[in-house]
């Protein structure tokens, strides 16, 4: 992989890095992403699964998709491109990653300060009272998790239509603004807000640099874009990190 001079002056000195993730990070734990030839959304319809109104419509099977997408995740493991992210977190005074994911793999490969953007699948909370669940039960004869106080509970992830945390929004939005560079991985940047951010960061005068198997929407407006699977891409970058930081 060619590291440009550009970037190996920006990993040389920069104190502060930002990092947003989507779906392409942890395809390689075995997590289909949502866009592309065998994304989620070519076989399943968002508007009938992840809305409140679909919730409320048949909240049956909106259970039924997060138990089984649950399940999926339970099995899985971060890669070498979430462990790579951790390991660079130690290189620099400043490093925030923020994430569009909400498999929690960035936490369980080390990495301390994660923004979650659109929730944790391993949450519930009602949504008539707000209390949180860690845990919930789904049985034959309960398909729909209640509450103590008797509303449903439900995933605490970010559906189409709502807005997204109030302060890990703002979080997100001030270390973009205030990074030396950005890293913008596994993510087809087309989903608002976070689509912006890589524009907010370089708009306040970050390098930001592209990590995807192909090139996306924004990639002409950034400064660089490295081609390939974050797994293989992203530890090179440590490696050359390492040597270029000592
Ligand atoms: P997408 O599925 O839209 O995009 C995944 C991106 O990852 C694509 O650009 C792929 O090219 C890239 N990719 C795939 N494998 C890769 C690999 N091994 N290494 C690097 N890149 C790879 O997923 P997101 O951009 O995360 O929101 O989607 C954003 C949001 O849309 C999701 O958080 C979800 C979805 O609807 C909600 O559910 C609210």
């Amino acid at each position: 992989m060619r590291i440009s001079e550009a970037l190996r002056e920006k990993l040389t000195t920069a104190k502060r890095v930002a990092v947003l993730t989507g779906a392409g990070i942890s395809a390689e734990s075995g997590v289909p992403t949502f866009r592309g030839e065998h994304g989620l959304w070519k076989k399943f319809r968002p508007e009938e699964l992840a809305t409140v109104d679909a919730f409320m419509r048949n909240p049956e099977l909106v259970w039924e998709w997060y138990s089984y997408r649950r399940e999926l995740m339970s099995k899985i493991e971060p890669n070498p491109g979430h462990y790579a992210l951790a390991e660079m977190q130690e290189s620099f005074p400043e490093f925030s990653l923020i994430t569009q994911n909400i498999d929690g793999l960035h936490q369980r490969a080390g990495t301390q300060n994660v923004i979650e953007l659109h929730g944790n699948i391993q949450r519930n909370r009602c949504i008539e009272c707000n209390r949180y669940y860690q845990e919930v039960e789904i049985t034959e004869t309960e398909k729909v998790p209640t509450c103590e106080c008797g509303g449903y509970i439900r995933p605490d992830v970010v559906w189409f239509g709502e807005m997204l945390p109030p302060k890990a929004l703002e979080s997100a939005f001030q270390v973009s603004r205030s990074c030396e560079l950005f890293f913008s991985i596994g993510t087809s940047a087309v989903v608002q807000p976070a689509a912006s951010l890589p524009l907010v960061a370089k708009e306040s005068g970050a390098y930001v640099v592209e990590v995807n198997i192909e090139r996306t929407e924004i990639t002409s407006i950034l400064d660089e874009a490295l081609l390939g699977k974050s797994g293989e891409v992203l530890p090179e970058i440590v490696t050359a990190i390492k040597t270029l930081r000592g």
